[in-house]
Formats: C-alpha cells, sequence, structure tokens
C-alpha cells in the first residue's frame, strides 16, 4: 500500500488506537446466561432466565438422522443453537447435523454471524464456497474430512454419492443466521418485486414467476 509517511503514521496510530471488530458473538459479562425464549425483552442476545438447571445445557437431538424426505432439497438440518439449548445463550459456539439423501442439496447460503467447521460423519458431499471475489473453492470431501466455510460467505454442500451423507458442523455463534439465496430473493414475504428479479436475473418476468411459484411457502 502506498502512503506517505504522514498519512501512514495516522493509519498506524488509529489501527492502535480503535478498538479491533469482534470476530464472532462478543464476550460473555457472566457465568451463565440461560435464555428465557419467552421474554419480550430485546437485547443483543436473549434475556436471562432467572433458574438454571443441567437441562438447559443439554440436547439429544443431533444423534439421529433428520428426515430428508421432509423438504425438496433432499438435505435437512438440525441445529443445536441457542434456540435449542437455551444454555449457549451469549457463549458464542453453537453446532448443528445436516443429512443429505443421495442427490441431496443443502441449497447455497450464508450464515451473518458465524464461520462453519464441518466434520463428516459419513458419505461424501461436493462442497464449496464463494469470495467476495466471486471465485469458487470447492472441493469433495468424505468421512473423517473437515471443511470450513467463513463467516458471511454463500456456501453449498452436495451429495453426488448413492448413498446418503452426514456432517456435524461447528459455528462460533449462539445463532448463526442462515439466509438461503434462493428464498431471500424469490421467496420472501412481502415479495421482492419482479422487476428487481427480472433485471438482476436478466429474464422475463415468466421465469421470475416460475420461480417464486416452486418456492413459495405453501398455501395453507
Ligand atoms: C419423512 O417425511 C415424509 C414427508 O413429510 C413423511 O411422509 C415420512 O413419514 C417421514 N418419515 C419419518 C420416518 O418420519
Amino acid at each position: 500500500m502506498a502512503c506517505s509517511l504522514l498519512p501512514c503514521a495516522v493509519v498506524a496510530v488509529l489501527l492502535l488506537v480503535l478498538p479491533s471488530p469482534s470476530a464472532g458473538d462478543p464476550d460473555l459479562l457472566q457465568d451463565i446466561c440461560v435464555a428465557d425464549l419467552t421474554s419480550a425483552v430485546k437485547v443483543n442476545g436473549f434475556a436471562c432466565k432467572a433458574a438454571a438447571t443441567e437441562e438447559d445445557f443439554y440436547f439429544k437431538g443431533l444423534g439421529a438422522a433428520g428426515n430428508t424426505s421432509s423438504n425438496t432439497y433432499g438435505a435437512v438440518v438440525t441445529a443445536a443453537n441457542v434456540e435449542k439449548v437455551p444454555g449457549l445463550n451469549t457463549l458464542g459456539v453453537s453446532m448443528s447435523r445436516i443429512d443429505y439423501a443421495p442427490g441431496g442439496l443443502n441449497p447455497p447460503h450464508t450464515h451473518p454471524r458465524a464461520t462453519e467447521m464441518v466434520f463428516v460423519l459419513q458419505g461424501a458431499l461436493d462442497v464449496g464456497f464463494i469470495t467476495t471475489g466471486n471465485k469458487l473453492l470447492a472441493k469433495t470431501i468424505s468421512a473423517g474430512d473437515v471443511f470450513v466455510f467463513p463467516r458471511g460467505l454463500v456456501h453449498f454442500q452436495k451429495n453426488n454419492g448413492d448413498s446418503p451423507a452426514a456432517v456435524i458442523s461447528a459455528f462460533n455463534s449462539h445463532l448463526p443466521g442462515t439466509q438461503s439465496l434462493a428464498t431471500a430473493l424469490f421467496a420472501a414475504s412481502p415479495e421482492v418485486p419482479d422487476g428487481v428479479l427480472t433485471k438482476a436475473f436478466q429474464v422475463g418476468t415468466k421465469e421470475v414467476e416460475k420461480i417464486k411459484s416452486r418456492l413459495a411457502p405453501k398455501k395453507s
């Protein structure tokens, strides 16, 4: 980086003085703050419950495979985040299990608040993420392998094998947040205007309406 002596000194001082951005959830201010998921109080995280027990730090849900027939993607995420394990509130970590039928896809999505690290329990997956420079970093991973999806970057996993696959994911946030590109753009409520999508994707209204009709939440 080219800079003359004075501006360089100013930048160096600012870098030392300014607080560096947190790389994950903020530090905790107490031992535990078990989430009161029913509280209407809005804080950065969840309000703390008055009384906590060991059950607030316990979850049994990751041992069994999720039902990959329950959606059209053939992949299902079972989360163990603060919404399932209230004791995780403010601790800055969480996990999930993802199961994939043969051909199953965890469609392109981002986690705005966490880096994700997957460990393959069984099967093989084609995985990848895309940098802000639009470079795809992709690899085939199999049982015992680990792969990392950096915070905020678009990523996916697909099972191109003939047998089921499963991973355990670790996150540096108690609630990483998931924004799936297809549903964010084509199944938001209220709808993203057709004119935004036709111009963004360089297609006609018919194509946009077709995708919207496929992804729209089922009206009950
Ligand atoms: C899995 O989901 C499908 C579709 O919703 C359902 O028909 C099936 O009974 C479920 N299987 C199990 C084992 O729950």
